[in-house]
Formats: C-alpha cells, structure tokens, sequence
C-alpha cells in the first residue's frame, strides 16, 4: 500500500511540498519538546537556588532562637524592636555600652535588607495576625499559607508576572520550635504548628538569561537541520522522480511496441489461417475432379490400358488420395488453431472408452492391449480431447514393434504446482529423442510412408490441441524401448 502511494505520489508530482512540511512538523514538535525541556530546567534551577537560600536563612534563624535573641550595639539602624516585650531588652555593658536585643524576625528583616541591596533579593517575613504590621502577608503569601495548611506538600515556587518584569516566588514555612517559645508563649505559639512563613522574591531574567542562548542554540540547531536534510530530502525525490518518469516513459514505449506486435502477429496468423483454410477448401476442388475422372478412366477405358498404363492409374489415384488426406489435415490443423474453445469438465475415463471404440478394428487387427487407470476428469472442449487420445493412442497401436503385442498404457498423475499430468505409455518402436523437435512439426514423418500410413499431421494437431487448452505436451522416448506422451493441463 505504501509502495502504492510512493508510486502516485512520483508519478503525479502533485504535493511536491509534503515532505517538506512533514520534516517542518518534526521539527517544529522536537523544538517544542526540546523548549519545554530548558523550561523546566529554569523552574529547576530556580528552585534549587530558593531551597539553597531557605536552608541558609532557617539555620540563622534557628541560630539566633537557640541563643533566645542576639544583643548587638544600638546603633542609628539597629533600634530597639519596640515589638519585642522582654525584660533586659536594652542592657548597658560594664563599658557602658548600650545594647538592643535583636529576634529572628528582626535578623530575617535585616538580613533582607542586605540581601535586597546586593542581588535584588526581596526576603519578607510574614503571618497571618502579625504583632508587627510589617509582617503582613500579601494574598500571594496567604494563598500559599492556605495551600500548605490544606495539607498541600510541595513548596510553592510561583512564576509571577510583574510590570516591573517577571519574579519566582518562594515560600518557606516557619515551624514553631521549642527555642521559639521563649518570646512566643504569650502569642499562643505551639510546638509543630504552622505560624507563619518567609517569602523569597527575585528576579526570574537571570534564569531565563542564562536559559535563553541555550534556547537559541537548539532553536538555531533544529533550523539548520530543516534546511540540511530538507534540502537532501527535496534532491533525492527530485532525483527520483526523475527517474520514476524517465522509466515510466520507457514502459509505456515499450508497451505500445508490444501492443503494436501483438496486433501485427495477430494479423498475419489470421491470414495465416484464412490463407490456409482457403488454399485446402479450393485445393479440394481440382483433387476431386482428378480422382472422379480417375475413377472414369480406369472403369470406363481400362480395356484400351496396358500394365503398365493401368498401375500409373492407379498411383495417380493413391496419390490424388493421400493429397485428399494431407489437405483434410491441413484443414483441421489450421481450425484447431483458430477455434475458440468452449472449456467444460469432460470425464476422461468415459471419453476413452469411446475413444477405444473407435479404435477397436485397429487394436483388433494388431492384437494390442489398452489399459486405462481412473483419470478423473479435467477442463476442456470435449471434441478437442476425443481428437487428442484419438491420434495418441493411435499412434501407440499403429507404431508397435514386429513381433511384440502393443500395450498402451494411459495414467494420470497431479503435479505440485497443481497441474494434471496424463501419461500415454507405449512399448512400440521408439524414436531417437534428436528428433523431438521435428515429431510435433506439420508433415513431419520420421519413417517411411509405405512402412507406416499417415500425413504426418497428426502430432502437430495433437500439441496445437493440448497448447488451447493452455498445456504442453511433450514425448520421451528410446529407439526400441517405446515412447511416453506427456501432457500437462491445467486444472
Ligand atoms: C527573642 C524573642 C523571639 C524569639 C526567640 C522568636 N521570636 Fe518570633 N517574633 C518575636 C517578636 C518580638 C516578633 C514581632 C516583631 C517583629 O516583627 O520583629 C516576632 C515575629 C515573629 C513572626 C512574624 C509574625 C508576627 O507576629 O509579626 C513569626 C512568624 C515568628 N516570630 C515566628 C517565630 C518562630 C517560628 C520562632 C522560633 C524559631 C521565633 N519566632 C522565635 C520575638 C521572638
């Protein structure tokens, strides 16, 4: 089927862009994959970069819990949390140096604002009943705060779309640990409970930066491969089809030769035959006369013949007779060529035994034996094969070795190709299979006419019957030691 739409599609030259568009729809698919592939490697790497971050800002805040808050100078940045309700809060050292008690909360803000300043990282701490109305969370952190208490697992990295340009968000949750309780006891904290959350925010074009050339280089890569092997596909079918016209071209020449032949050979066999059955039909005609006037001569004037007079009358007639014979032959050769053969199934066991009957006086007078196996029946026009076995068993009576009694045997054997074999045996006297070739010819005689009677026709109507019934006959045979006729037909 495939073969088939290659052929029209060669043939017919029409969509002479489908492969094209078909390699442009691979393509185009496998960039896609390929696209959605460095994709997801930017949220990867995206994520691995905010779990990185999370990590580090747990463990200072954890560090700063254990110490139960961490004193540093009070300097004009770092102010005394007013939200941070402990005593010795602000202790002054024997050195005199003032100190402010700094919580993780307070680290985290800090640490943020650094962070902000250096990479343009966006650290917020956030809850949902903040004591420090800094804390707050946005709906993006109650979103995912909602998410994570529904028993949602996965942390929420979030690709948003800002005016300002796209950001990742990352949200880490705050357990509450027991160093929390410290300062958290009066707010009700628990140990295990959700509290609150941090949310990192940063700038997702770096990611992308970075993802963007390898984009451009698959994007880039996928393109010169369409034109490469479009431009080989598009040379080898041009190629192709070039020489799929070019054969075609020499087919339908060679076809129209053929045709013309067929019609030329048809012709010549036509006059052939017409030819052939004119000439014996008109041949007839002055045979006749010489026979009948013959005849005349010798009841009539045989009184006013010597010997000598009265035997080359009669020579003349036996040859006017055998003449007779030889265009009656001639004649049915040429309609055995030129009918057209009606095939029905004939029972071969019943056609011999008629056959036999008409054979009877000459088996009689030879003293010969025909045994007949069971053939079955085959394809074929009854009178065509009456006339067959008629001439080839004949034959097997007629040419039978001085002294021996003829036995013909006739038998049947099916072939593998699933073909009829007939087989007519005989123990006569044989022929050197040299001569082969020239038994199945027209007039051709391999003995004398006064040893054997015949025209030397009838083999040849023999294989002209066996080839319209689109079989072959053939012979094997030894001087002395009898012959086989064998035909094939088919069933
Ligand atoms: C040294 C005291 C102290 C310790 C220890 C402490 N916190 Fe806080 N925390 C505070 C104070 C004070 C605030 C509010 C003021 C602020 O924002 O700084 C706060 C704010 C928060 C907030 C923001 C929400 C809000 O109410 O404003 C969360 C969430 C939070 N703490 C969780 C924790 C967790 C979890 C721990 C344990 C790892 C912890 N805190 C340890 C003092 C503390």
């Amino acid at each position: 089927m495939t073969e088939c739409a290659l052929q029209k599609y060669l043939a017919r030259g029409s969509c002479r862009f489908l492969p094209l568009l078909l390699l442009a729809l691979v393509v185009t698919v496998s960039a896609f994959l390929n696209y959605l592939n460095i994709r997801s490697h930017a949220d990867q790497m995206a994520l691995h970069y905010a779990e990185g971050l999370s990590q580090l800002l747990l463990s200072t805040r954890t560090w700063n819990a254990e110490h139960g808050g961490v004193y540093v100078p009070i300097t004009d940045k770092d102010q005394p949390n007013p939200y941070l309700q402990i005593p010795h809060r602000d202790p002054v050292s024997e050195e005199g140096l003032r100190l402010t008690m700094i919580n993780p909360a307070y680290m985290t803000r800090q640490i943020g604002e650094i962070a902000r300043r250096q990479t343009g990282l966006v650290i917020h701490i956030f809850s949902r009943q903040p004591l420090n109305p800094l804390n707050a969370a946005d709906p993006w952190e109650l979103a995912s705060l909602d998410h994570l208490e529904q028993g949602g697992k996965s942390w929420r990295l979030t690709l948003q779309h800002n005016p300002e340009g796209s950001v990742f968000r990352y949200m880490i949750p705050l357990q509450v640990e027991e160093s929390c309780l410290t300062c958290h006891t009066r707010d009700g904290y628990q140990v295990g409970e959700l509290r609150g959350g941090i949310s990192l925010t940063f700038p997702a074009d770096p990611h992308f930066a970075i993802l963007r050339s390898q984009k451009m280089m698959m994007f880039f890569g996928h393109f010169l491969g369409f034109l490469v092997v479009g431009a080989v596909l598009t040379l080898l079918l041009n190629h192709l089809r070039q020489q799929w016209r070019a054969m075609e071209k020499v087919l339908s020449e060679q076809e129209k030769t053929i045709a013309q032949r067929t019609l030329k050979l048809e012709r010549s066999n036509a006059e052939l035959r017409d030819f052939a059955q004119i000439a014996s039909h008109d041949l007839q005609e002055p045979l006749r006369t010489i026979v009948s006037f013959g005849n005349r001569l010798l009841l009539k004037h045989s009184a006013q013949l010597d010997d000598k007079g009265r035997d080359y009358l009669e020579r003349i007639e036996k040859a006017a007779t055998r003449m007779g014979h030889l265009i009656q032959d001639l004649l049915n050769y040429s309609r055995v060529a030129s009918q057209e053969q009606r095939l029905t199934p004939v029972n071969l066991n019943e056609l011999l035994s008629e056959v036999l009957d008409d054979l009877e006086q000459r088996r009689k007078e030879c003293g010969g034996r025909v045994e007949i196996d069971p053939l079955g029946s085959v394809n074929g026009d009854r009178n065509l094969l009456h006339r067959l076995f008629l001439n080839l068993i004949g034959n097997a009576l007629k040419f039978h070795r001085q002294g021996v009694r003829p036995l013909v045997r006739v038998s049947r054997t099916e072939l593998d190709d699933g073909r009829v074999q007939i087989l007519v045996e005989d123990n006569g006297i044989g022929f050197d299979e040299k001569y082969l070739d020239r038994i199945f010819r027209p007039f051709q005689r391999l003995h004398l006419r006064g040893q054997y009677p015949g025209t030397g026709m009838g083999l040849a109507i023999c294989k002209k019957i066996v080839e319209n019934h689109h079989g072959e006959l053939y012979a094997r045979s030894q001087p002395g030691e009898g012959t086989t006729f064998i035909m094939v037909l088919p069933l």
